[in-house]
């Protein structure tokens, strides 16, 4: 058997998802970046930049990965809250696409950054709409009161000193209201704001070359097989409807609807306990290899993948992991036919923020990880023997 844990990605489902990403915006002026935050995993990078797409990156190592993964400097944005100086440095030697800037004083730094290399960057400025992404609080970032982008009172500020501002040139808008957002109409409302937004840009700024809508796009958790592809055509429907009046390139980073169908977390039962009120199963993988459970108390499916049916049919279990840490919990009461030592489980919809989030603590080993194609989806069901 496998050794265990370890990411298990199926390179079939991937494919099909961005064949179906691409096919769903190549009639329009819409270009896609992969959010590389959500899975950075050197062959994934290498299938998505093979297929076209640019990248989304948020550090200087973001982008060093991405150019050695085959994308292309120019598809690359880079953006962040808190840009070090040496992560500037990376982007403007790289002459990467654009910059998303999220502050006034970033901006000015990059204008005397870019001086020194004699090298006027395009960037864009991430503005905070306030719109609500209808999603968990703490994966919400459209509201006035979250740290993103700049403020009105530095876009104001913004507004009488760009002219001496020689070092840069800025192009266009960046929005990005939050993840996992599944109700269209909250990005029907970033439309009808961007809409409102880009006459005050264009009165102050100049004319608008570049729009961004970020990320977001969510995927169903709970019943992954009935939504292994995303709904990418209501996504960009939306999109193509809300910004009809705007004649302008529309560029989206997205990160999770791309990637988590793809990838399962594959995990070995090493103990199983019972209290007066419980049946504990406690797995060898923890928050270490899937945090999303402890962060955001986030659910995802739970599968047994060996078939043998125990004395009992189905029980009802804590599913727990090994670390000193009682938000080490994959779910309570979950039912699931009979567990027993040594079965395996695969916990889905663990493509996105599984791998790339994964922690040392508790003197964690690196996980390994199989890609493989997948013949037919059912075969996900047989055990890794
Ligand atoms: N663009 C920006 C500026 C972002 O901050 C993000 C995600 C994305 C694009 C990609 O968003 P996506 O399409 O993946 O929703 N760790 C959390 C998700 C944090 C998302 C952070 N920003 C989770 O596991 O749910």
């Amino acid at each position: 058997m496998e050794n265990t844990p370890f990411y298990f990605y199926d390179l079939n489902v991937l494919d099909d998802t961005l064949n179906t990403v691409l096919n769903c915006t190549e009639s329009d002026n819409f270009h896609i970046h992969y959010a590389i935050k959500a899975n950075n995993n050197k062959k994934i990078l290498e299938i998505i930049a093979a297929k076209g797409f640019g990248a989304d990156c948020v550090s200087g190592w973001e982008i060093e990965a991405s150019i050695s993964a085959g994308f292309k400097p120019s598809s690359i944005a880079f953006a962040g809250v808190g840009k070090t100086d040496d992560e500037i440095a990376i982007a403007l030697t790289n002459r990467i696409g654009m910059i998303h800037c999220e502050s006034l004083e970033e901006i000015l730094v990059i204008n005397e950054m870019a001086d020194s290399m004699n090298y006027i960057p395009k960037i864009a400025l991430r503005l905070n709409p306030n719109v609500s992404a209808l999603t968990h609080e703490k994966i919400s970032t459209g509201l006035s009161e979250n740290k993103f982008g700049l403020t009105v009172l530095e876009f104001a500020e913004l507004v009488t000193i760009h002219p001496s501002l020689r070092n840069i040139n800025i192009v266009g808008m960046h929005f990005h209201i939050g993840s996992q957002i599944i109700e269209m109409s909250v990005f029907e409302q970033l439309c009808e704001r961007i809409n409102e937004i880009v006459p005050q840009y264009e009165n102050t700024i100049g004319k608008i070359e570049y729009l961004n809508v970020g990320g977001g796009l969510g995927v169903n958790y709970d019943n992954p097989d009935q939504g292994i592809i995303p709904e990418f055509e209501a996504y960009f429907d939306t999109f193509r409807w809300g910004l009809r009046k705007l004649n302008v390139p529309v560029h989206f980073e997205l990160g999770r609807s791309i990637v988590a169908q793809c990838g399962s977390l594959h995990t070995k039962v090493l103990y199983v306990k019972k209290s007066e009120s419980k049946n504990f199963a406690v797995l060898d993988a923890g928050m270490t290899e899937l945090m999303r459970p402890a962060l955001y108390g986030a659910k995802h499916k739970i599968e047994k993948l060996n078939q043998e049916d125990g004395l009992f049919g189905e029980l009802t279990y804590d599913i727990v992991g090994p670390i000193c840490e009682s938000s080490d919990s994959f779910g309570s009461d979950v039912i699931l036919p009979e567990l027993r030592r040594g079965d395996i489980l695969s916990i889905r919809s663990c493509g996105a923020y599984a791998e790339s989030m994964s922690l040392r603590y508790n003197g964690r080993k690196e996980v390994g990880n199989n890609l493989k194609r997948q013949v037919n989806t059912s075969l996900r069901l047989v055990r890794t023997a």
